[in-house]
């Protein structure tokens, strides 16, 4: 067997939203995975202010990317690659994380990864359970997304089998605490309070769960209407809100549609395996519910443990590993920040990689993009639709 040693040693980068997150992998092995989080300055809004994280994440970086360093136990010029969230997200929180990568990996001379948020969501269980059998069957589901995904290769294949047609998961449990005061991110306490509730107390609707719904999609607006409306109405006659109850049988309403159609995924596609992650992977009864139906119809499910789950660093270096370790081509310094990069691109491959080394440098892959055209205003875009595309 190879020496550990030899696997791919990868600091990751990620600022989608509002963690700063840096970690330290080598191959499949977590070394380091630091945090500083702006949630409690964005607690207040009740939700995430765009420019208050870019701030935080500004403020964060350099000394975050210092104590993942000293955590692993490594020097900067021992690594093999940096890799960084290129998107989906916040656009400017984004770009500082990009910004920081290209100056890390610029100063170092080190190859640069772009890599999707989504994909690394799921890359991340290898930090866990080892590596991710090919195909993968995953169902993310964070703030932002709620999916089924199939991949046979999660540095190039990622393949959708359906989305929320609406809010995703985490949005619904973020809005739900809101109505019933409980603070933000509203995942989390809702998570506690149902601990103590009865998830059959109140019967929420599942949405898509017809014959003739699509049976990979997922649907949580409705759901989230009856839960405000239930709660409404009970303020109205002037009575008492379960909290405990209805936190119970709205996560309940949840997971149910969740694990059901991850279940059923898994069945019609022969994948004999689940993988969730994403933030809402976090929560004790999805959890749970997963492994009692996973068991039930055969399939083996992997679930990092909850602070693998929600926004990390380490999943970015994780899935930049992969990318080291598979030969992937790296990212040019044209690498953008793209807030809809689609969970198709597990990673944004650069036209003029930077190998250290064997020529090409920075500079020169700058003034060759541009000798090919691109107005430095819409640059951004435009580099990223050409390797959407190409
Ligand atoms: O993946 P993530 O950290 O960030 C995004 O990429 O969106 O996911 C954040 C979401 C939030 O909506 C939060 O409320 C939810 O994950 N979340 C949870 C739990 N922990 C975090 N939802 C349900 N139960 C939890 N224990
Ligand atoms: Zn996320």
């Amino acid at each position: 067997m190879a020496d550990s040693r030899d696997e791919p040693l990868v600091l990751g980068i990620e600022t989608s939203c509002d963690e700063t997150g840096v970690g330290v992998v080598r191959g499949t092995t977590l070394l380091a995975d630091a945090i500083a989080s702006s949630v409690d300055e964005h607690a207040r809004f009740g939700g995430v202010v765009p420019e208050v994280a870019s701030r935080a994440h500004l403020e964060a970086m350099v000394p975050t990317i210092e104590r993942a360093l000293k955590e692993a136990g490594v020097v900067a010029s021992d690594l093999d690659g940096i890799a960084v969230t290129a998107g989906p997200g916040l656009a400017g929180a984004l770009l500082v994380g990009v910004s920081a990568a290209k100056a890390y990996a610029y100063a170092l001379g080190k190859p640069l990864y772009g890599v999707n948020h989504l994909a690394s969501h799921i890359c991340v269980d290898q930090l866990e359970h080892g590596a991710l059998p090919e195909p993968t069957m995953a169902l993310l589901v964070s703030g932002g997304h709620s999916s089924l995904l199939l991949s046979t290769d999660i540095t190039s294949d990622v393949r959708p089998l359906g989305a929320t047609i609406d809010d995703a998961a985490g949005e619904a449990f973020d809005k739900i605490a809101r109505v019933l005061n409980l603070g933000f991110p509203g995942g989390p306490v809702i998570d506690r309070y149902a601990r103590e509730g009865d998830r059959e107390a109140i019967a929420f609707p599942r949405g898509l769960t017809g014959p003739r719904d699509a049976p990979y999609d997922f649907s949580f607006s409705g759901l989230k209407t009856a839960v405000a409306r239930w709660i409404e109405a009970r303020r109205a006659a002037g009575e008492e809100v379960p909290v405990r109850d209805v936190a119970a049988s709205f996560q309940e309403a949840v997971a149910d549609v969740l694990t059901r159609k991850a279940v059923r995924a898994c069945r019609d596609e022969g994948v004999d395996h689940l993988m969730i992650g994403g933030g809402v992977a976090a929560n004790s009864r999805l959890r749970a519910l997963a492994q009692e139906r996973c068991e039930a119809a055969g399939i083996r499910l992997r679930v990092p443990r909850p602070k693998l789950c929600t926004d990390n660093g380490a999943m970015v270096a994780a899935l930049g590993a992969e990318m080291v370790a598979r030969d992937r081509a790296a990212s040019d310094w044209e690498l953008p920040a793209d807030s809809s990069l689609p969970v198709t691109d597990p990673h944004v491959p650069g036209r003029h990689p930077h190998v250290p080394g064997q020529g090409g440098d920075g500079a020169s892959a700058t003034a060759s993009a541009h000798a090919h055209g691109h107005a430095s205003h819409d640059h951004v875009h435009e580099t990223a639709k050409d390797n959407l595309y190409s």
